[in-house]
């Protein structure tokens, strides 16, 4: 059965328990966009929190950064690592727990989700230091939630859900095809509602909307790029799971028309070398998730 748009969107504005982002995670958004906020009161936020301040401390010493100095309070994790990596690490918790399955039957992997999702959030932030575009944390969010849409889908429409899934693999489809073919909108756009819902900042609702397209983002085309090409590298190592038989063309993918007129590095870019670096970024992703988990 194929559900109308209209009928879509009726059914999502009724519910009235939609997913929150968490608020420890709101707050640090809200205090990253804020140039004024002190590294104290970031500090004095996360420590309120025992279980996240320990698994915090856990990812700083572990092997994913390999530091000398042993970091043992969150203040001294602030000023090795620096805010946007700690909000990244935060970030990446409290979404991984708020999305957890406490099913078994589900139409969609929510572990593997999660893998997909934190390797593009990382191949997005080397991306970005590779090529020296520089934003401020921002391109690991966006990687990190590009697909939440699917989540969504999987929370309120299982049965069409299951269907979707099950036609994408027995037909070796598009997902966002199929997605509206069921259902009247795609994965890209229920993600961003549902951003918007939370008040995120308009250039990621805008990247999880073009993470397939970024030639059709307007505000921030660059971050739709790099989430994109981010999606795609993690896609072709077979990181995690995306049901999606799309064509990864990596040499030729638009986003690399968009990143040519950002990037200062493009015209000397060491392609086979850039495909090294990820690869190594991505050897690191386990012990990552194994902590965070
Ligand atoms: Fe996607
Ligand atoms: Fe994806």
């Amino acid at each position: 059965m194929s559900l109308e748009k209209n009928d879509i969107t009726e059914k999502l504005n009724s519910i009235d328990n939609l997913p929150t982002l968490p608020t420890i995670a709101s707050q640090l958004l809200d205090l990253l966009g804020d140039n004024n906020s002190s590294m104290m009161s970031i500090a004095k936020i996360i420590s309120a929190d025992p279980s996240l301040t320990s698994k915090v401390l856990r990812i700083a010493n572990s092997a994913y950064y390999g530091m000398r100095k042993k970091i043992d309070t969150i203040k001294l994790s602030l000023v090795i690592l620096g805010i946007e990596e700690v909000t990244n690490i935060i970030l990446s918790i409290s979404l991984f727990k708020t999305f957890q399955s406490d099913t078994s039957s589900s139409s969609l992997d929510l572990e593997k989700f999660w893998e997909h999702s934190l390797a593009t959030a990382h191949i997005s932030r080397l991306l970005c230091r590779v090529l020296r575009i520089r934003m401020h944390g921002e391109e690991f969010t966006a990687g990190l939630i590009h697909d939440i849409g699917k989540i969504i889908f999987e929370q309120y429409f299982f049965e069409d859900y299951c269907e979707i899934n099950d036609k994408i693999l027995k037909d070796k489809l598009i997902n966002y095809k199929v997605e509206e073919d069921f259902l009247g909108v795609n994965h890209m756009d229920i993600g961003a509602w549902l951003a918007e819902k939370w008040k995120l900042p308009s250039n990621l609702v805008e990247s999880i909307r073009f993470h397939h397209f970024p030639k059709l983002a307007e505000e921030s085309p660059i971050l739709s790029a790099i989430v994109s090409l981010a999606d795609k590298f993690v896609k072709q190592n077979e990181i995690g799971q995306s049901i999606n038989f799309e064509e990864i063309d990596l040499e030729n993918a638009e986003a690399w028309d968009i990143i040519k007129e950002y990037s200062p590095r493009y015209i000397n870019l060491d392609i086979e070398k850039t495909i090294t670096d990820v690869n190594k970024e991505i050897e690191k992703i386990p012990s990552f998730l194994s902590i965070i988990k």
